[in-house]
């Protein structure tokens, strides 16, 4: 036996194990066999397969493979369960969401045992950041569910929504789903990963023990093809995934066009910048956290070190150092570093990368230590000498491999940082808080952690840029992803309410007589009309056409008004260029002279309104006068949110703030409804440009001389040259290639459904924002034309972490 002394010679730890007897007994109520949770009712357990710990290879349970029955078995009862569930309003709903919270705290520590043993990573991760937050997300919700009427005004629940989560954080990533949409007034079909099932059916229990109404709910187990029903299912109104950002592709593909709402939170290869002035022992400790929490499996993990040249040697000594003490053992031992990664094919994966990264050249440093042969484990792995453009330093890994590289000037940093496809997360590290705050702003990433790293609140919004995905979980603008307006369609029958709107939209809206304008009478006469060239408007020129082809305009009556420049794929990348040499200067300019600027815009367009009207109503037949005072009011409106869009700051718990900054999303296209072709065209670039993107505008193919007249305002309105670029032609033809286009960041579309579902579709390829209706927009109402909805379209959020104080 070990004596004292021997023990205080070596300093060995000795084993800390967790009971897991709990757990299993638990498994053994169930007989370690699961069906699906519908309706409030267990189905019975068929098509299993099985469940391991990854730390034994073990099995542990069997789950149900659910099949297309199966789910649309799930959404018939959220369906059903709707209306009692949105009836039963935000206070009735902020009871069961503090019950569930209560419910967690109360099963906190076999949540977490449960937890380990399925997924494979630490007790100490799963007792003291997982379940807690778990928690606390329900109890922030239900916080969200009473304050639902006062705050989100207007707004109710989209309906069924369809949640589909990964492995890496199982419990906590249904918590993240589920919580906001049960306050926002959805019922639920979730499906968790096949990996990592079991936590998700513990807590289905629990909320059918505390009373949660039968179909609220549901939780159906299976693969990618049990993902692939839900997402695919008519009576579902919202997707939301995270996962990887092949699958959030393939949802995106699929969903487009259907009038489903979707969420994606992908992938990562998050920078942590080291600059020479940092802490460089807290800096070691913030590098495990980022890339050795959770054996690296985490979306936003710090993944790439860039480290400022002078210090780069002093850190991989002291990081390595570090390494040599980490523990990697048992997940259920309470003092491991490292549990196990999730499963074989996940651990295939990890070898597989880093062979590459040694074939490619990169030195590869592991602890001396041997990693443990039985189950599947990893060690910490260490890479230097990396180019930028490795794999390694491209793919995520999503296992405990950092590589590292050095930098020499702050915006070198930013260029190192900003080059991968991905936008999720960066954590910076230095003491000049000076320099942290000018860097922050310059990630495009939706997190940013000054001195820190993966800090996580429900009151704080998650989510990426670019191919990370789009829309946020947590904090106020998490709520947003799961409401809909009051006047968009009846939700309990969403999926009819959509086939109806679509249908209106075709139907011809209310045309008003025609009134003679002077170019009719004009022609009347017999005298021609002084033959007019409109152009497209590319970096503040007019521009002819690339094709050398142009369109006819035709007027309400039929006749012939005009011809415009017929834009091509080459118009438009010259158009995205321009936007894109404008939006360093455009983005930085103050909110007040955006400001200026719009209201000189609507000071000139009300200047030529008279000229305006006619043309408008040559066009449309409607009344010119209305649409030009409503644009000019538009405006105005825009000009006064530039300078009173607000960020927050978020209430997290911990000293210091959060501040949720609201940022420009980039080059913007926006794509023209055809009704009010001037008011349309204004009520989509003043939301746009004011809060500091550029765009590349594709008008009302019907009516595109609005927007041709609007340019000559613009060039008489001091509009810095690419801010606003416009493009006339076939609308869906233009509209598909700015989707496709690598370049540009977000797309809006109004228009017919099939347009809609072919930008949604391109705009896959570097999963850029899409916002898209084929409903049509009352726009002289200020209730569904202008407003924080714009505002909301045209931002991203960006959290930014300061912690404070000794
Ligand atoms: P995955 O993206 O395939 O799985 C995530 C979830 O989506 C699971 O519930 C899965 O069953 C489901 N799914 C798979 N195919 C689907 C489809 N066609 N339609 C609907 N749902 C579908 O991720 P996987 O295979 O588990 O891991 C592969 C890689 O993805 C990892 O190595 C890692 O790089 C990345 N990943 C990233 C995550 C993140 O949080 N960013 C989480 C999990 C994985």
């Amino acid at each position: 036996m070990t004596s004292v002394r021997e023990i205080f010679d070596t300093m060995e730890y000795g084993p800390a194990p967790e009971g897991a007897g709990p757990a299993r007994d638990w498994l053994a109520r169930h007989d370690a066999k699961f069906g699906h949770y519908i309706g409030g009712a267990w189905t019975k357990p068929s098509a299993l397969f099985d469940v391991n710990d990854p730390a034994t290879a073990a099995r542990i349970a069997q789950v149900s493979q659910g099949s297309k029955k199966d789910v649309d078995a799930a959404v018939k009862a959220a369906r059903k369960a709707l209306p009692t569930w949105q009836a039963l309003g935000g206070h009735g709903r902020a009871r069961y969401l503090y019950a569930l919270a209560r419910a967690v705290q109360r099963n906190a520590r076999l949540l977490a045992v449960l937890e380990s043993m399925d997924n494979g990573k630490s007790i100490r991760e799963t007792r003291d950041i997982d379940v807690p937050l778990v928690a606390r997300h329900f109890y922030h919700h239900a916080g969200w569910a009473q304050l639902l009427d006062s705050e989100f005004a207007g707004h109710h629940g989209v309906g069924v929504v369809g949640q589909i989560i990964p492995w890496n954080f199982p419990l906590l990533m249904m918590a993240w789903k589920v919580a906001p949409a049960l306050a926002a007034g959805c019922t639920i079909v979730i499906k968790p990963a096949e990996f990592t099932p079991l936590t998700a059916l513990l807590f289905a229990e629990l909320a059918d023990a505390a009373g949660l109404p039968s179909g609220v709910l549901n939780v159906v187990t299976g693969d990618g093809d049990t993902g692939a029903a839900i997402v695919a299912h008519d009576g579902v109104d919202k997707i939301a995934f995270t996962g990887s950002t092949e699958v959030g592709r393939i949802i995106r593909k699929a969903t487009a066009g259907t009038g489903k709402k979707l969420s994606l939170e992908l992938g990562g290869k998050s920078p942590f910048i080291v600059f020479d002035d940092a802490d460089l022992d807290s800096v070691v400790e913030g590098v495990v956290d980022a890339i050795w929490f959770n054996q690296g499996q985490v979306c936003c993990a710090g993944s790439r070190l860039l480290v400022q040249e002078g210090v780069s040697e002093r850190l991989l000594v002291k990081l390595r150092a570090r390494m040599e003490t980490l523990r990697l053992g048992s997940p259920l031992d309470k003092s491991v570093d490292m549990g196990a990664i999730v499963a074989p094919v996940q651990l295939e994966r990890i070898r597989s990368l880093v062979e590459a990264g040694r074939a490619e050249g990169a030195e590869m440093w592991q602890p001396s230590w041997a990693c443990p042969q039985d189950g599947c484990f990893y060690p910490p792995t260490l890479f230097t000498n990396v180019q930028p453009s490795s794999s390694i330093a491209q793919v995520e890994i999503f296992g405990p491999v950092l590589v590292a590289m050095t930098f020499r000037t702050p915006s070198e940093a930013v260029a190192l940082a900003n080059n991968t496809q991905y936008g999720l997360a960066a954590s910076v590290w230095s003491e000049s808080i000076n320099l942290a705050l000018d860097v922050a702003p310059k990630i495009k990433a939706g997190v940013v952690w000054i001195n820190s790293t993966n800090l996580f609140d429900a009151a704080a919004g998650f989510g990426g840029y670019r191919e990370s995905g789009f829309g946020r979980e947590g904090g106020r603008e998490g709520m947003w992803e799961y409401l809909v307006r009051d006047d968009e369609g009846h939700t309990d029958d969403l999926a009819a309410g959509r086939a109806a709107r679509a249908s209106a939209r075709g139907a011809k809206s209310t045309v008003r007589p025609i009134r003679r304008s002077a170019e009719l009478d004009d022609a009347d006469r017999g005298v021609p009309l002084v033959d007019r060239t409109p152009k497209l408007f590319i970096g503040g020129k007019q521009a002819r056409p690339d094709s050398g082809y142009s369109l006819r305009v035709t007027g309400a009556n039929g006749r012939v008004l005009g011809e415009v420049g017929e834009g091509n794929r080459k118009d438009i990348r010259n158009a995205v260029e321009a936007a894109h040499a404008a939006f360093a200067g455009w983005s930085k300019a103050t909110g007040h002279s955006r400001a200026q600027i719009l209201y000189y815009v609507a000071e000139n367009l009300a200047a030529r309104s008279t000229e305006l009207a006619r043309r408008l109503e040559a066009m449309s037949g409607s009344d010119g006068n209305a649409e030009v005072d409503a644009a000019v009011r538009r405006l105005f409106t825009y000009a006064a949110w530039a300078d009173k869009y607000d960020g927050q700051v978020h209430q997290v718990p911990l000293r210091g703030v959060a501040l949720a900054m609201n940022e420009p999303i980039g080059v913007m296209g926006l794509v023209c409804p055809d009704e009010q072709p001037l008011l349309g065209l204004v009520s989509l670039i003043g939301p746009a440009i004011c809060v500091g993107n550029t765009v590349v505008v594709v008008p009302s193919q019907h009516a595109p001389l609005a927007a041709t007249d609007f340019y000559q305002v613009l060039e008489t309105s001091d509009v810095p040259a690419g801010v606003i670029n416009i493009v006339t032609g076939a609308k869906d033809v233009l509209a598909k290639t700015l989707a496709e286009h690598d370049d540009v960041d977000a797309v809006w579309y109004f228009g017919a459904r099939e347009g809609v579902a072919a930008v949604e579709l391109a705009s896959a390829g570097n999963m850029k924002r899409t916002w898209c209706e084929f409903s049509a927009r009352a726009w002289t109402d200020a209730a569904q034309g202008e407003g924080r909805e714009f505002l909301r379209e045209a931002t991203q959020v960006k959290n930014i972490w300061i912690p404070y104080g000794e």
